[in-house]
């Protein structure tokens, strides 16, 4: 161990199984730019203060951007004694720039302030491509509601058939919880883009470095409140992982409704061949495999959440190698999240819905709420309305004979109030125009919940 970066107060060797083990180059080192950036932002700022001269920072510099450009080329070899990103990248640079000045670059430094910074600059640039990722699938569903709002369809509730409702309804409603994923996410992103240089290990900076210069080069929006909290923290990344949670939850009850939607049984749509896939043995199977990948994700992002939770539950301040689990679950979680809104897009764009289908999926006792509403606007109090309403559809299943089929005495025999004009209530079209208070199915309420998400989007 004398050998590591930090080896001077080490004699003996360290074991193989422990170097492996403790070192997270393997994945950190996806992080390279981000470190190399962090490291001339802090190396400026200790220029200014005269810790370091002028001319040491602009070796230093420009020491760190050839190691930059050797990951880039693909030319930066990992040795055995590479802990982490942050000790590759400055053993590295003392090759290039001599070891007196490279040893400069660590004053006044911790990697737990490092790790921290590469992480959150990282996150939060991964938060935009997301945050653009799901604008553009929103806008899929935008377009689609619009295009194809006057397709009808069961609502159900129970999974059992409850009113008849707008497509494009169904649509936004999935829409709506979309809309508040993209808002958290920003809320997420504020909280993320930080700047934790400047904190040291646990105790804050000794050399009056500008914490906030450091900060506007490195485009963060502000900087960590406490030095002790900023080692110790993974909230940042937690909040990712529970805001995937979240996500993926509903994009795997979006895609439930799709391959229910997407069965022979119901027929409602059509997934295109590039997003299912065949059978091995059955050439007659088309399955929605996409779907159910998108379905299934949301049991990962809920394990990893859970499980960052739990290594951080209890640990003690500050920082403890505990923490470095975090990288894992984040890398992971950024990579499959963009993957599944890629796959969501292209399933969204790409299906083709069977309006006719829908309809025929429409029965007339999905109208018996409308049956009550009409003799509600007669006077009659609702639930005496409701009652009466039943004991209609139940003659219409006991006869089966549909409900706007039934005559006027039939109606009439069940509460003399009902007139000829009863027939207005047997309307699908009615049924949903009706519902034009604000978030209902109506064309106009519709389009009103498309034209508020797309002022978010545009
Ligand atoms: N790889 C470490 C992590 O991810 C970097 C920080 C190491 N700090 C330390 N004091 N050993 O947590």
């Amino acid at each position: 161990a004398a050998g590591m970066l930090w080896g001077g107060r080490f004699t003996g060797a360290i074991d193989p199984l422990m170097n492996k083990y403790n070192a997270s180059i393997q994945y950190d080192k996806a992080l390279y730019k981000e470190d190399i950036l962090g490291s001339i932002a802090f190396a400026r700022a200790n220029s200014k203060t005269g810790i370091i001269s002028e001319d040491e920072f602009q070796t230093i510099e420009c020491g760190l951007l050839q190691v930059m450009e050797e990951w880039k080329q693909g030319t930066f070899v990992i040795m055995p004694n590479d802990e982490d990103i942050h000790t590759a990248n400055e053993r590295r640079l003392g090759e290039i720039i001599g070891k007196d000045t490279a040893g400069k670059l660590h004053t006044g430094r911790s990697r737990n302030e490092q790790v921290v910074c590469d992480m959150r600059m990282w996150l939060r640039d991964r938060i935009k491509e997301i945050d653009c990722q799901l604008v553009a699938f929103l806008k899929v569903i935008v377009a689609r509601a619009e295009s194809e709002i006057d397709y009808l369809m069961p609502g159900y509730t129970h999974s059992q058939r409850a009113q008849p409702v707008r497509w494009g309804h169904w649509l936004m409603a999935h829409a709506a919880a979309f809309k508040q994923d993209l808002e958290r996410l920003r809320q997420v992103f504020e909280r993320v883009n930080l700047s934790p240089l400047g904190c040291g290990a646990l105790a804050g900076n000794p050399f009056r470095i500008n914490r906030n210069a450091i900060a506007e080069e490195l485009g963060f929006s502000g900087i960590t409140f406490n030095s002790m909290n900023t080692s110790a923290d993974r909230d940042f990344i937690i909040e990712f992982l529970t805001w995937n949670s979240i996500f993926t939850n509903h994009i795997s009850r979006w895609a439930e409704d799709l391959i229910l939607y997407g069965t022979s049984e119901f027929g409602f749509l059509r997934l295109a061949d590039s997003y299912a896939t065949g059978s091995s043995l059955m050439p007659n199977k088309k399955n929605s495999d996409s779907l159910e990948i998108l379905r299934g994700k949301s049991g990962r992002a809920f394990g990893q959440m859970a499980g960052l939770m739990m290594t951080m539950k209890g640990l003690p301040y500050c920082y403890a190698k505990d923490s470095q689990e975090s990288w894992e679950p984040m890398l992971d979680s950024v990579e499959f999240v963009l993957d599944s809104l890629g796959i969501a897009n292209g399933v969204i764009t790409t299906l083709t819905v069977r309006p006719e289908r829908m309809r025929a999926a429409l029965d007339m006792t999905m109208l018996a709420t409308d049956v009550a509403e009409w003799l509600v606007r007669k006077g009659v109090p609702f639930r005496e309305a409701h009652h009466i309403s039943g004991r209609i559809v139940a003659l219409s299943e006991n006869t089966e004979v549909s409900m706007d089929q039934l005559t006027l005495e039939q109606l009439q025999a069940i509460d003399s109030r009902f007139t000829a004009d009863i027939t207005a209530a047997f309307k699908y079209e009615s049924s949903v125009e009706a519902k034009s208070a604000p978030g209902g199915t109506s064309r106009s309420a519709v389009l009103g919940q498309i034209q508020e998400l797309r002022a978010i989007l545009d």
